[in-house]
């Protein structure tokens, strides 16, 4: 497995790759912490790929708060042995000097996917997304990039932007990789205190609540995002910052569930933000 630490450095590494005729290179994209949500991603690539490339980038651009930026875990010797063991062939690994050197202005604005749910509540947050992702892109050119469906939105905003751009990248959304109560795995997670810890696992209490409601015939948003918010209530340590449930690959909120939709959520726990979803269709 090789390391790669400069945009040139990467593109000249796939070039060569590509010189046999038909190699297939995924990506897969990641802010490290690595952990079984991420590696299932990278296995997927491993057994569609010929190349697997895999990035490792906490991107400044994309925190709107600076102190979530600083509390980041960053576990790169960790990450870059895990990465090894699946049988990555090469890391990029830049720094924030070289992805986003003084003087660095353009960035890539998502549209409309970009702003209910996490755009409203993380202003800034996607432009950030799209932008590395665009320049990520653009250095490692994959066939294929693997993005976890419990991202939804990004998901969708990625979808969009490689469509509208026309960049040629196939996306492919993966299952969320959930702890054994149920929890979505998260980096954040580290940052929850016990306490926490324990409570969290109402998060996907309350989606599964709302999909039990929906396969007995409920189809109405109010009576469906109530159904959540009232259960997230019910927990002193949660705080909810939205429950919303929105057309599958607009985003856009609907009032009646008439085509496949998503329920999505973000909860406080203390200073850690967690979010979550399930699909409805
Ligand atoms: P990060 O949060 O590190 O996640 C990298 C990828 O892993 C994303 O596609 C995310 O959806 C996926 N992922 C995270 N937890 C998962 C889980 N429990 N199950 C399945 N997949 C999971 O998302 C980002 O980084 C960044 O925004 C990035 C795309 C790298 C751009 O900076």
């Amino acid at each position: 497995m090789i390391v790669a630490k400069t945009p040139s450095e990467i593109r000249e590494w796939v070039k060569q790759k590509r010189a046999s005729p038909a190699v297939t290179v995924g990506f897969v994209p990641t802010m490290g912490a690595l952990h079984e949500g991420h590696l299932s991603l990278m296995r997927q690539a491993r057994i569609e790929c010929d190349v697997v490339v895999v990035s490792i980038f906490v991107n400044p651009l994309q925190f709107n708060v600076q102190a979530d930026f600083d509390k980041y875990p960053r576990t790169d010797e960790k990450d870059l042995s895990l990465c090894a063991e699946i049988g990555v062939d090469a890391v990029y690994l830049p720094s924030t000097e070289v992805m986003y050197p003084a003087g660095h202005e353009t960035t890539v604005q998502p549209g409309s996917t970009a702003e209910p749910m996490e755009g409203a509540g993380r202003p800034g947050h996607f432009a950030g997304v799209t932008t590395v992702v665009t320049k990520l892109f653009l250095s490692v050119q994959p066939d294929r990039a693997y993005f976890g469906q419990k991202d939804y939105q990004q998901l969708a905003v990625i979808r969009k932007m490689t469509q509208d751009l026309d960049m040629g990248i196939r996306i492919i959304g993966a299952p969320t990789v959930r702890e054994s109560d149920g929890l979505a795995m998260s980096s954040r997670n580290v940052r929850l205190t016990a306490q926490q810890r324990h409570a969290a696992p109402i998060i996907y209490q309350g989606l599964q609540a709302a999909r039990a409601a929906f396969d007995s015939g409920e189809r109405d948003t109010g009576a469906l995002t109530s159904l959540v918010s009232s259960l997230y209530d019910s927990e002193p340590l949660a705080r909810t910052e939205y429950v919303e449930l929105a057309d599958a690959s607009t985003l856009q909120p609907v009032s009646m569930v008439n085509a496949p939709s998503v329920i999505a959520v973000a909860v406080w726990f203390g200073e850690v933000r967690l979010i979550d979803n399930i699909e409805l269709q």
